[in-house]
């Protein structure tokens, strides 16, 4: 599941895997390079959409509340290693259709908000855009998972439009608070920094963490509104 770098990088841009030939073609059953690379940069495009979308968001919402619900964005674009891993584990085709019509999560969006209610926010705003259309969404903030990961995950397609056509990508957006994206960062680290099994008394540990923090942000979310509402008493 986690089989990339939970601190999400632009990795294209930054380069840790060229996208070179042998490279594409010892991975990807495909006679052209160029097609994988075309592929790639409709998904960046992708991002850049989704990116803006969010950054319009926060913009009009510090211009309404005075203040920014949205403390960070990082963007990255799935290797060619782990797409590969993930297509051979669901044993499909390693071809660059198969890419665009299997995997929902090449192109990878995480925005991180200050408070829990910014994140339902945010996903309800770009949903109700019109060129938005949701494929899928799983609330690991209602329905924490076992380990106690919590986050909303929404698979969207968005257009992206070039010179002779429009192209509906799809793109993975996860959204969570600090807290969530603190505990995220480092059980991901615990887990994947140690070759050993992670023992009950770890897991256990992991999840007793997680709760804390998701306290914290319940309470910092009512400083927030307690805050809120005697600002708005002074100007009454
Ligand atoms: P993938 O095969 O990774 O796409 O998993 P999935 O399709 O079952 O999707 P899921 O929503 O479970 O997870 C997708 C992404 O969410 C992962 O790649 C991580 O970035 C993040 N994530 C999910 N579960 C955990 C977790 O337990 N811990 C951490 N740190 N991140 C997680
Ligand atoms: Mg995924």
């Amino acid at each position: 599941m986690l089989n990339q770098s939970e601190n999400m990088i632009n990795t294209e841009r930054s380069a840790p895997f060229p996208l070179d030939a042998d490279n594409i073609s010892s991975l990807f059953n495909t006679a052209k390079i160029e097609d994988y690379r075309r592929l790639m940069t409709y998904y960046r495009c992708a991002i850049m959409e989704i990116e803006t979308k969010f950054n319009v968001l926060n913009e009009e919402f510090s211009l309404q509340y005075d203040r920014n619900p949205i403390e960070s964005i990082k963007s990255r674009l799935k290797t060619p290693q782990s797409i590969a891993q993930k297509l051979k584990r669901k044993g499909l085709d390693l071809t660059v259709e198969s890419i665009e019509n299997n995997l929902g999560d090449v192109a990878g969006i995480r925005v991180v908000c200050s408070f829990p209610e910014d994140v339902y926010m945010l996903a309800d705003a770009l949903l109700s855009q019109d060129d938005i259309t949701l494929i899928t969404k799983r609330d690991y903030i209602e329905h924490p998972k076992e380990n106690g990961y919590r986050s909303l995950h929404l698979i969207i397609e968005v257009p992206i439009f070039l010179a002779e056509e429009k192209r509906l990508m799809k793109a993975e957006i996860q959204l969570r608070t600090i807290a969530m994206d603190f505990w995220a960062s480092l059980e991901h680290k615990i887990r994947y920094k140690n070759d050993v099994e992670i023992g009950k008394n770890i897991s256990d540990e992991l999840r007793l963490c997680a709760e804390i923090s998701a306290n914290l942000d319940l309470k910092m979310d009512g400083l927030r509104k307690l805050i809120e509402n005697s600002k708005y008493k002074k100007i009454v």
